[in-house]
């Protein structure tokens, strides 16, 4: 059974179908599920190999996420992710590297946790916060890099 309604919280699902559910399936649509359980770019470049860097958590939950970028002529060439964190984390942090990838700085910069939500035709509500950690992700691993370029040893 699968929650059809996107962006439809545990509250408007009838009991019934609730009571019938099994597993979280119902609480994703198509989408995050597909994310979930295929999720893109997953990976980690080597040291020297990458151009930006991040570690992020969720101080909430503890779920956590790396996240490396390399950089060619100001867009995002490549980009790898490994996430420890639930379906939404992982789901969302895929999406959240769809959307990045050949993007210039400047526009994944402007990348939002809405933008994730939007791509993904919405996600429950009491997931939401999950998407914010893909985007920190991306945004503290541009920061990572901007400030490497600012070295002079590199
Ligand atoms: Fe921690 Fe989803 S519950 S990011």
């Amino acid at each position: 059974m699968e929650n059809s309604g996107n962006n439809q919280s545990d509250a408007e699902i009838p009991s019934a179908e609730l009571e019938e559910a099994e597993g979280p399936v119902i609480f994703y649509n198509d989408k995050v599920i597909d994310h979930f359980t295929n999720p893109r770019n997953v990976g980690e470049m080597e040291e020297g190999s990458c151009d930006g860097y991040s570690l992020v958590g969720d101080p909430e939950c503890g779920d956590q996420m790396k996240l490396w970028i390399k950089v060619e002529k100001g867009r995002i060439e490549d980009i790898k992710f490994k996430s420890f964190g639930c379906p939404g984390a992982i789901a969302t942090s895929s999406m959240a590297t769809v959307l990045a990838k050949g993007k210039s700085l400047d526009e994944a910069k402007r990348l939002s946790d809405d933008d994730v939500v939007e791509a993904f035709e919405g996600i429950p509500d009491h997931k939401k916060h999950c998407s914010m950690m893909g985007v920190n992700a991306l945004h503290a691993a541009i920061r990572d890099y901007e400030q490497k370029q600012k070295c002079p040893e590199k």
